[in-house]
């Protein structure tokens, strides 16, 4: 063989291997590939993002408190810190279930909402045995207020002090009908304002909300509300917080949304969607699961909520988005008024609804 062959036949045989090894493509290494993390509603908000709770369910189900955990950075106490829960019997207070959920929030770093201090409904037997004159109740009420809110001072961001003082007619609730409060009845309609003043004696730090439901669907009783925080406001009465309850249904009109919000947002004060569920089933057929039509209606009706909120409500008035609990299965519609509903982003096995996606896109 010629020399200058070999030679050729060399540089061949080299160049080939190069470009052979060039067009391989290098293993893929699993190990080493960056891993993009799912969205996550807190993750996701540029306020906090809030769920109900109850102790039942967080003690009994692995898959609601790593709902909860993934998914959320606030937390409001569903019932443990309403009066029958908390002082059961006459100056008894029993902390126990609400600790409960504080120490769970304060382990994972969670805000703490605390609700509520002063409601006509959640009342304790006790309450309507109770015998004594106007000072004997103020004594009562002041009592309940301050050991409860001095109890947890230091510990929640804000209380809802006042819940549901407003009826459907625009009146301050009173005692004569079955929207009655007991509240109204013995301590005058001025109990709204002391029981602010009381808490912010016990608690000087905790944001104070006014918080009720259905100012997006009757604009008489929004009027109202925005009517009474004006009042005590010009009184020097701290109420620095609303919350827009928000239990609302598929077919509830945006432009009510839209308004309720908007209509707050000119008060100056901190705003709350305290505990949006979105009833997908309102004439409460027989359903055994929902159908795709309500499923995305529910989906866009959050979309609608969650943009009216971020769009409508400048950063420093946003105290945050609250769910009323985390999945279907655990909803008060359920398990409370009994009805067939799906009202929220999670479904019964804490499964991603559409809604879930429609709370993202409304953050986007
Ligand atoms: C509800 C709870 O979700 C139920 O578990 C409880 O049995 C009754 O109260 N408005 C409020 C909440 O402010 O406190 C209510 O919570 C729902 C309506």
């Amino acid at each position: 063989m010629k020399k200058s062959f070999v030679v050729f036949l060399i540089v061949l045989v080299g160049f080939l291997a190069v470009s052979c090894k060039k067009s391989v493509a290098p293993a893929l290494d699993t190990n080493t590939l960056p891993i993009t993390p799912l969205p996550t509603l807190k993750g996701s908000a540029p306020f906090l993002i809030g769920a109900s709770i109850d102790p039942t369910f967080l003690r009994n189900n692995l898959r609601y408190r790593e709902t909860l955990i993934s998914e959320f950075n606030s937390i409001t106490i569903e019932n443990m810190m309403k009066m029958n829960n908390i002082q059961p019997e006459r100056a008894r207070f029993d902390y126990a279930r609400a600790n409960e959920l504080v120490s769970f929030a304060n382990q994972e770093k969670m805000r703490i909402h605390g609700h509520a201090l002063v409601w006509h409904e959640a009342l304790p037997g006790w309450i309507s045995t109770f015998q004594g004159d106007s000072l004997a109740w103020e004594n009562l009420f002041k009592t309940h207020i301050q050991t409860v809110a001095s109890y947890y001072k230091g510990k929640l961001a804000g209380w809802d002090v006042v819940n549901e003082a407003i009826d459907n007619d625009g009146g301050t609730r009173n005692d004569n009908s079955s929207q009655g409060s007991i509240w109204r009845r013995k301590l005058g309609a001025d109990y709204i304002a002391r029981a602010f003043l009381y808490a912010k004696e016990a608690d000087p730090n905790a944001i104070l909300f006014y918080n009720d439901y259905a100012q997006e669907s009757n604009p008489k009783k929004l009027e109202a509300i925005l009517r009474m925080v004006e009042d005590l406001r010009k009184s020097n009465v701290p109420v620095e917080g609303l919350g827009l309850q928000m239990h609302i249904h598929i077919n509830t009109p945006d432009a009510g949304i839209v308004n309720a919000i908007t209509k707050y947002v000119k008060t100056g004060l901190k705003i709350h969607i305290s505990e949006l569920d979105i009833q997908l089933n309102p004439s409460n057929e027989t359903l055994e699961r929902p159908t795709v039509a309500q499923l995305e209606a529910q989906r866009l009706k959050f979309l609608t909520v969650v943009r009216a909120y971020k769009t409508l409500v400048p950063k420093e008035q946003q105290y945050g988005i609250t769910q009323w609990n985390v999945g279907d299965a655990d909803s008060w519609l359920r398990t409370y008024l009994k009805k067939n509903e799906f009202p929220l982003p999670f479904d019964m096995n804490y499964e991603k609804k559409v809604s879930y996606y429609g709370i993202l896109e409304g953050l986007r």
